[in-house]
């Protein structure tokens, strides 16, 4: 039986092969995605970086040493977790990525939800927010969870939290994110805690 790493590595190869988004053009690369395929934790950004698209992994810039902290702060390592994007191509300029580039890519995220199964979905900012919690504000929303059924996914907890480069030089946002993200260990174990007890 083929192992979560090894039907994502598949999974990237063929959706890179078949993704129709126009950023392809202008990207240096796709940005799969970073981390532990059994991950119960996924984080999901919004699109690839300079840094990102130069590298060909995600969050490897100033946001991401950010989010690197923030992970070392509850205990949990980089390779603990699932790090993606909503898209996989960086938007030129970096501007935010248009509803038809998310269309695009959203087969591929899909498909890494699917094999992932994650215990929980963290959204990073209010791209990837709209995305799987649509008509929310992240600045009304933040470290608040939501119970979703997602097309083609199935129900998962989605967990609201700023985006660590719009926090990163911003105090008062960067005090916010430190101590909603201080909350995931404890959200996590309740989540395990409520399926255990549907289960039974
Ligand atoms: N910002 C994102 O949303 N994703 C990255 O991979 C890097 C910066």
């Amino acid at each position: 039986m083929q192992t979560k790493q090894e039907k994502l590595d598949h999974i990237n190869k063929v959706m890179e092969a078949l993704c129709p988004c126009q950023l392809r053009k202008t990207a240096t690369q796709a940005v799969y995605g970073a981390g532990n395929a059994d991950a119960d934790v996924m984080f999901i950004g919004e699109a690839p970086g300079k840094q990102e698209d130069l590298k060909g992994v995600p969050f490897v810039g100033a946001a991401g040493k950010f989010l690197d902290e923030m992970l070392a702060s509850i205990n949990i390592k980089r390779s603990d977790v699932y790090i993606t994007n909503v898209v996989k191509y960086r938007p030129p300029n970096n501007r935010d990525p248009l509803p038809q580039e998310v269309a695009d890519c959203w087969p591929w995220l899909q498909e890494q939800i699917n094999i992932i199964k994650p215990t929980l979905i963290i959204p990073l900012g209010r791209h990837a927010l709209e995305r799987f919690v649509p008509g929310r504000k992240i600045s009304e929303d933040h470290g608040k969870a939501f119970r979703r059924t997602i097309d083609g996914c199935g129900t998962y907890v989605f967990y609201a939290l700023y985006h660590p480069a719009a926090a990163l030089y911003n105090g008062s946002l960067r005090e916010t994110l430190i101590a909603d993200f201080a909350r995931i260990p404890a959200l996590l174990k309740k989540i395990k805690n409520d399926t255990k007890h549907a289960l039974n």
